[in-house]
């Protein structure tokens, strides 16, 4: 028997195992019920007593380098298999890419074409005390802006709210900086407002603020000019129509010519050829004075607008919940746009 075991030793030292179907042959000579090796146990049994010993620790032995053989090439097999398996000339799996949402993408419209004559980007926060949405912008106490309707009250007495326009961020900055200052502040801000396509309880505003010497209503218009030119094309003509906003004095409201029909008179500008997109004026000496800017010395000009208007004007999508609703199949076709 000792010799069967020999000779099986250098058998299975001697094995090439290159693939699975051979590393199965293996198995099946050597490691099966029926292979050598459980065979050799078998007659085992029958040995007599004396050479149980060594032929034991012999036998123990093959089965252990058999086992090892097996595994050890089954390991190998598996990774190469592997490696094979993973054809590096094949093209990369896609990743499927992100758009951004429509509102970040006028909002970078915007702020890129302001920061082209010099405006810097400033925040502030969304829940603001009255004194910035309200007081600090001359809003007279009884003044209707400040009803239940339209803001959210976080508290009362002395009253903190949600923020119902980014021109609280004017005060701040005012507070903060010395003249000259050229700003825009993009941002969130809420009202009380049932949700339908034409109204929502958050939406999105830009506000701009140039204080400085001599700031006078033409470098408004100009600034403005400039801006809906940048936005919508070389050919945009400007109206600004007389208004009122308690910061401002004189007061404005700008309209564009239509996107659409370009002056001419479509159902999207109502026939008018025009389009209302934001609202400005002459910052409120009363205004510059709270914040303890000296209005003798000082002028200054802002204006305000809504960034859905803005991109529902710019991708003609007429029912403002769908930019807040996230469905992906709206949001997926701005992927394009960056
Ligand atoms: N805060 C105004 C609003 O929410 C928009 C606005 C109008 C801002 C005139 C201004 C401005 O700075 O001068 O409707």
């Amino acid at each position: 028997m000792l010799d069967f075991i020999e000779k099986y030793q250098s058998e299975i030292d001697a094995y090439v195992i290159a693939n699975s179907e051979e590393l199965e042959n293996f198995r099946l000579k050597f490691l099966s019920k029926k292979g050598v090796i459980s065979t050799l146990f078998q007659q085992f049994k029958e040995i007599s007593p004396e050479k149980k010993k060594e032929t034991g620790l012999r036998l123990n032995r093959l089965k252990e380098s058999a086992n090892h053989k097996y595994e050890n090439q089954k390991g190998i097999l598996s990774s190469s298999e592997n490696f094979i398996a993973r054809d590096l000339t094949l093209p990369a799996e896609p990743i499927p890419l992100g758009a951004r949402h429509p509102v970040s993408l006028i909002r970078k419209e915007i702020v890129t074409a302001f920061s082209k004559i010099g405006f810097t980007v400033a925040e502030g926060p969304e829940i603001e005390d009255d004194w910035h949405v309200f007081t600090g912008l001359n809003f007279p106490v009884e003044h209707p802006a400040r009803d239940m309707q339209d803001t959210f009250f976080i508290e009362k007495n002395p009253d903190i709210v949600l923020r119902t326009h980014t021109s609280s961020v004017q005060v701040r900055v005012m507070e903060t900086l010395s003249p000259p200052i050229r700003k825009i502040f993009p941002g969130r801000v809420f009202r009380n407002e049932a949700i339908s396509a034409r109204a929502h309880c958050i939406f999105h505003q830009i506000e701009g603020l140039y204080i400085d010497r001599n700031v006078s209503f033409a470098d408004l218009k100009q600034t403005l000019m400039f801006f809906a030119r940048e936005m919508f094309g070389e050919k945009t003509q400007i109206r600004l129509r007389p208004s009122f906003f308690p910061f401002t004095e004189p007061s404005a409201e700008m309209d564009v010519s239509c996107t659409i029909c370009g002056g001419s008179g479509c159902n999207v500008c109502k026939y008018t050829g025009y389009l209302e997109i934001l609202g400005c004026g002459m910052v409120d000496p009363n205004v510059l004075e709270a914040s303890s800017i000296d209005s003798k010395e000082y002028t200054g000009f802002a204006f305000g607008m809504g960034l859905e208007r803005i991109a529902m004007l710019k991708y003609q999508v007429n029912d403002l919940r769908l930019y807040f609703e996230n469905d992906i199949r709206f949001l997926k076709q701005f992927t394009s746009a960056y």
